[in-house]
């Protein structure tokens, strides 16, 4: 059985509770943990969660009224503040409990079960993003194909954020090594789950090959993100895009 394959199964066992996700009961920290922040690899509280989100909205001065759509959304965790502030959201998943979470959290949404090179490039949203998903892909045609579809998609900007670092994938699996109690207890829990790291020359040079302008590539900084320090940010931005100029420097991390 394939990497891909192993994943997705993992993918679609995941879920909150259906009573949870009336969405006037659903917790920001519900949708996080239903994401996966949960495993110990990787936990983040919902204050650390908020902060990011808010800064990379502020990246592409995203308002309400303003379009976002999120690849491999999962429950919806990284969509749900900005829908509350009046952001009109919608995103793809290839896991359908997930997916229904998020249709539940975020009632006016538009959720869709599919793969993520799948995605329509018809139909144009102002951002674009990915959040902890390419590490999921199976290898690097996979997704250029999806990097492809994203920048096609965007009608202001892409990002790419919490992507594993080839730089640091070594010490990346170390330390995930630690956490099981070895390397041999690893291998046999997680066998068929290794993670795709992406080099960041690699990345920049997809992006710009796709027409992406102001590329920047910056370390991840979730406060207490532990996998955080292996992974890195990547954004760019449609030429002429009205972000453009403001998206210099713009970013705290
Ligand atoms: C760690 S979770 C992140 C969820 C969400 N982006 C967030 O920030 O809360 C990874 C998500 O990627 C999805 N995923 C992984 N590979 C995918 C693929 N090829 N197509 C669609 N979804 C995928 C999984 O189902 C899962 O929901």
């Amino acid at each position: 059985m394939g990497r891909s394959t192993r994943w997705r199964e993992i993918w679609e066992r995941r879920s909150v509770t259906p009573e949870q996700v009336d969405h006037t009961m659903v917790s920001l920290a519900d949708l996080i943990a239903a994401d996966g922040f949960d495993t110990g690899f990787g936990d983040i509280t919902a204050e650390a969660w908020t902060d990011f989100v808010a800064r990379t909205c502020a990246t592409f001065d995203l308002v309400a009224g303003d379009s976002l759509f999120e690849v491999g959304c999962g429950a919806g965790a990284f969509l749900y503040l900005p829908y509350l502030a009046g952001i009109s959201v919608g995103g793809a998943d290839y896991s359908a409990a997930l997916v229904d979470t998020a249709k539940r959290a975020m009632p006016d949404g538009t959720f869709l079960v599919q793969d993520a090179n799948a995605i329509d490039v018809g139909e144009q949203v102002d951002v674009i993003l990915a959040f902890s998903v390419f590490h999921y892909f199976d290898g690097l045609d996979y997704a250029r194909s999806v990097l492809g579809r994203m920048c096609a998609k965007a009608r202001r900007g892409v990002a790419i954020l919490d992507v594993p670092d080839a730089a640091s994938a070594d010490d990346a699996l170390a330390y995930r090594h630690e956490l099981t109690g070895g390397a041999e207890k690893y291998a046999e829990r997680y066998a068929g789950l290794e993670h795709q790291s992406y080099d960041r020359d690699w990345m920049r040079e997809a992006l710009e090959g796709f027409g992406m302008v102001d590329v920047r590539i910056e370390s991840q900084s979730i406060e207490d993100y532990r996998n955080g320090q292996y992974r890195f940010n990547a954004y760019g931005s449609q030429p002429g895009a009205v972000t453009a100029g403001r998206m210099n420097g713009s970013a705290r991390n």
